[in-house]
């Protein structure tokens, strides 16, 4: 199964391509996971991302798409996977079609997890990440057991540097100009299916599996 999450920043793809990816046993593929990752290992990549992310700007489409083409090649992709932030622009779009074109495969499903503007900033500011193992948790809605520390790895846990209130609005506006006009892509290619992202996360979970299947 070969799955796409679309959605804002924070709507909670992030959240619940974890949850997709333990109950379906694919990989999870982040974009963003990947991208920070490099910054943290101090990689050219990592920096030349960094100075895009600091700023709430897309990293361009060159150091991305292969990238994730040469990852989606690789065996354990062979069952299918789900994509968590890629594709983010139609021309990204677009050259995943082609890649996988070449293969004789196709996407699937494209989730969008819509949530409106008003819920994002409240969310972002609530928002933990552990800087060891990446895990994100909510202060209010996904929290921890012990405040501060990962449950998953005992590493601790951050304010990621793009998700203060004033970064966050320009990824909103670079969200409607750039990202979201994927959804009417994925619709014209009749696999776009819309859940509610402002209900529970595990509401939202359920949502997805009853498009996905048991
Ligand atoms: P990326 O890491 O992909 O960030 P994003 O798309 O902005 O999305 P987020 O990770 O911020 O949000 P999410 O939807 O995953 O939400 P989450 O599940 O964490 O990208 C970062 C940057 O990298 C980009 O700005 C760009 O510069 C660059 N980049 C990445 N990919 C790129 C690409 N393909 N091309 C170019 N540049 C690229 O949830 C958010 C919070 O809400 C959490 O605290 C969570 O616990 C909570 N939450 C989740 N669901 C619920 C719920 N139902 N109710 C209440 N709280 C909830
Ligand atoms: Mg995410």
């Amino acid at each position: 199964m070969k799955i796409i999450m679309l959605g804002a920043p924070g709507a909670g793809k992030g959240t619940q391509a974890k949850k997709i990816a333990a109950k379906y046993e694919i990989p999870h593929i982040s974009t963003g996971d990947i991208f920070r990752a490099n910054i943290k290992n101090g990689t050219e990549l990592g920096k030349k991302a960094k100075t895009y992310m600091d700023q709430g700007l897309l990293v361009p489409d060159e150091l991305v798409v292969d990238l994730v083409v040469d990852r989606v090649n690789q065996e354990d992709c062979a069952n299918g996977y789900v994509l968590d932030g890629f594709p983010r622009t139609i021309p990204q779009a677009e050259a995943l079609d082609k890649a996988l074109e070449e293969l004789g495969q196709k996407m699937d499903y494209a989730i969008d997890v819509d949530v409106p503007d008003e819920n994002i900033i409240n969310r972002m500011s609530g928002r933990r990440a552990c800087v060891d193992c990446g895990a994100t948790y909510h202060i209010v809605y996904a929290s921890t057991k012990q405040e501060g520390i990962c449950d998953n790895c005992g590493g601790s846990l951050i304010l990621r540097d793009d998700d203060k209130p004033e970064t966050v609005q320009k990824r909103l506006v670079v969200y409607h100009e750039q990202t979201q006009p994927l959804i009417d892509y994925y619709m014209a290619k009749g696999i776009l299916k819309t859940v509610d992202g402002t209900v529970d996360l595990e509401d939202v979970f359920k949502a997805i599996v009853d498009i996905l299947g048991e």
